[in-house]
């Protein structure tokens, strides 16, 4: 996700816009840049990969501009700039479409998150007034407009572009004639003041400044914020100004890296309503009806038989989206281990589409298993959380999750924004093939734009109780997880969370399987953590939770709002809310997530890095 810092103030502006930056990496990026005034010119650094090109560019334009490659000191009393690290989502990874951007005149620059959905409209707007694009960004069509408004009040001109703006979004912009200004908007994306001695901050985060204050101003999705030298302007929805709402944040770096939580993988659990409201975004830009697009429904409409790729977390993902393309959009659907998969002669053929799901894009296995497939000349899409990783390079294309950097070794946020990419996929394949009433489209749609406030709502309430659970068993030897249907993934999910960073021996199963060997593992003292949230096969997996029960083991159970039946077979229930069972994948994995969590906590493990773990497996 990208990363904006701005900065007024009487230190040397690109210092503390790169240390900003450097605050934010842990993010995600493939490009970064600066603006920021010195000696009464605007001056604007891009590049490319990470901050040690830009830092290398910095250098050569200071070496360039006076001999020197930094100092300390600002050159200008007041010095104000703003910079930027770019994922990218409209246009490719290159230098123009880096930010800062600036309108055709150089006059106004901003740096801009989120998505401008009504960007391309907007550029058609200004062609018809002779002002033309240079990049092919939403961020510059914005810098355009507030360029196109501006009569001598950066503020107003900002107002004024935000008003014909769709989307979701946060940006800070500055304007040549207003140098020790900078305008920052909030709308549905992060954006804080920092508030320091004779100096100001505005970023995406407040890690990106808390080295140099901890007051800062909290701002409203709507309102409008205007830095001076003088101090801090906040403008409410209506216009009206209001004093900024300060606080003090008293969190060391360490934890402010973390937005307060005590681990990355917590912090990575809470910020899944958000992952997965970004990768709907971004997948409605990706699977939308632009020319030649190869994920486009004329395409889709093609596709016979498809293959799903993947390891570990990845794979199981893998499941959940075989289950949606094969019920939404009756297309044949294979999944395999990648590690398998390369090695077993698979049938590939050209109309087939293989998907190969890797969060970091260097899974070798799963990379390997994609290149064998587009040997064969099927048509191969990566579904990866990293821009610029092999996996981007190996695919014929590629569909971006958009959960941010996973830090933790667990993966948490990047498996639902999985799940969600791969659901919006299978209904873009339905509406294509016309396999579903428009109405239950619609209904799936809904569903699933419902799954942030849904996730959100299951954290909140189950957090508490699932705590007390799992200290209650941190020290059982052994626990079986079972599902059926569309539970079975989430069931694969749980067992891997729970051994991966607890340590603790789990097995999963499909429900129905278990009277063919596991049952002889079952006593008093195993926990049997069932996911019952698929209908259809209710009553099923009730008499197996009888076999259970029958060798004396307790049963923990993830079920439906509303289902009565299952509080007689278990010993605890945690309920999320009731949609399609193929939607509840991604509320009824969020339990156990916390529950693989709080039992390693409570056995006092590093839940971030677990021995013998890396986040990226690069070798077999
Ligand atoms: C799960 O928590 C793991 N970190 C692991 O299973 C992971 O999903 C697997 O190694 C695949 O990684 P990838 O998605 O980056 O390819």
């Amino acid at each position: 996700m990208c990363g904006i810092i701005g900065y007024v103030g009487y230190r040397r502006c690109q210092d503390v816009l790169f240390e900003g930056l450097k605050r934010l990496e842990y993010r995600g990026y493939d490009s970064a840049g600066l603006a920021w005034r010195e000696n009464g010119r605007f001056e604007c650094v891009r590049s490319i990969g990470n901050l040690e090109s830009l830092g290398s560019a910095l250098a050569a334009r200071s070496a360039a501009a006076d001999g020197s490659e930094s100092s300390p000191v600002a050159t200008a009393i007041v010095s104000a700039g703003i910079g930027h690290t770019r994922w990218a989502t409209h246009g490719g990874v290159t230098e123009r479409n880096a930010h800062p951007h600036s309108d055709w005149s150089g006059r106004v620059r901003i740096v801009l998150n989120g998505i401008i959905e009504n960007y391309l409209e907007l550029r058609d707007l200004l062609a018809a007034e002779m002002i033309q694009c240079s990049s092919e960004t939403d961020a510059e069509v914005v810098a355009q407009l507030i360029s196109f408004y501006y009569v001598g009040d950066l503020s107003d001109a900002v107002r004024r572009a935000v008003a014909v703006l769709s989307g979701h979004f946060a940006f800070v912009a500055m304007c040549d004639d207003e140098p020790e200004t900078l305008v920052g908007v909030r709308h549905e994306c992060p954006l804080v003041v920092g508030i320091g001695d004779r100096e100001l901050f505005i970023a995406s985060s407040i890690s990106a400044f808390i080295r140099h204050t901890r007051r800062v101003a909290v701002l409203h999705d709507g309102e409008i914020v205007v830095l001076r030298p003088a101090g801090v302007t906040v403008f409410d929805v209506d216009g009206f100004p209001q004093a900024p709402r300060e606080s003090k944040v008293d969190w060391d770096e360490d934890r402010c890296e973390k937005d307060g939580f005590e681990t990355f993988m917590l912090k990575e659990i809470h910020e899944q309503p958000t992952a997965i409201a970004e990768t709907l975004r971004q997948t409605r830009v990706t699977l939308g009806p632009a020319e030649n697009n190869p994920l486009g429904l004329d395409h889709l409409r093609d596709v016979r038989r498809m293959i799903i790729v993947g390891c570990g977390t990845s794979y199981h993902a893998g499941l959940a989206g075989r289950m949606a393309i094969e019920r939404w959009a009756r297309i044949p659907v294979e999944v395999d281990v990648a590690s398998e998969f390369r090695y077993r002669e698979p049938i590939v053929e050209p109309d087939t589409l293989v998907l190969g799901i890797t969060q970091s894009g260097e899974t070798a296995d799963t990379l390997a298993a994609m290149r064998l497939a587009r040997a064969q000349g099927a048509t191969v899409v990566a579904v990866t959380n990293a821009a610029g990783s092999q996996a981007t390079r190996d695919a014929d294309a590629v569909l971006f999750t958009r959960a941010g950097l996973e830090v933790g070794v667990a993966a948490t946020k990047t498996f639902v924004a999985q799940v969600v990419l791969l659901y919006a996929l299978a209904l873009n394949l339905a509406r294509a093939r016309e396999t579903l009433p428009t109405d239950r489209l619609a209904e799936l749609q809904r569903g699933l734009e419902l799954l942030p406030e849904g996730v959100e709502q299951v954290i909140e309430s189950v957090d508490g109780p699932i705590r007390e659970l799992a200290e209650r068993l941190v020290w059982s030897p052994f626990f079986l997880y079972l599902g059926r249907l569309s539970g079975l993934p989430v069931a694969l999910e749980g067992a891997l969370k729970l051994k991966e960073i607890s340590y603790v021996p789990t097995d999963a199963y499909a429900a129905g399987e278990m009277k063919h060997g596991p049952i002889a593992l079952l006593s008093r003292d195993t926990p049997v953590v069932c996911v019952a949230t698929e209908q259809r096969v209710l009553p099923k997996l009730l008499s197996n939770l009888s076999e259970v029960r029958a060798r004396g083991a307790r049963v923990l159970a993830v079920a439906t709002e509303g289902c009565k039946q299952i509080a007689e077979h278990a010993e605890h229930v945690v309920y999320v809310p009731a949609t399609d069972p193929l939607l509840q994948v991604v509320l009824a994995v969020v339990p156990l997530q916390l529950f693989a969590y709080h039992l390693a906590r409570a056995r006092a493990l590093n839940v971030d890095q677990p021995r013998n773990l890396a986040k990226t497996v690069t070798v077999e």
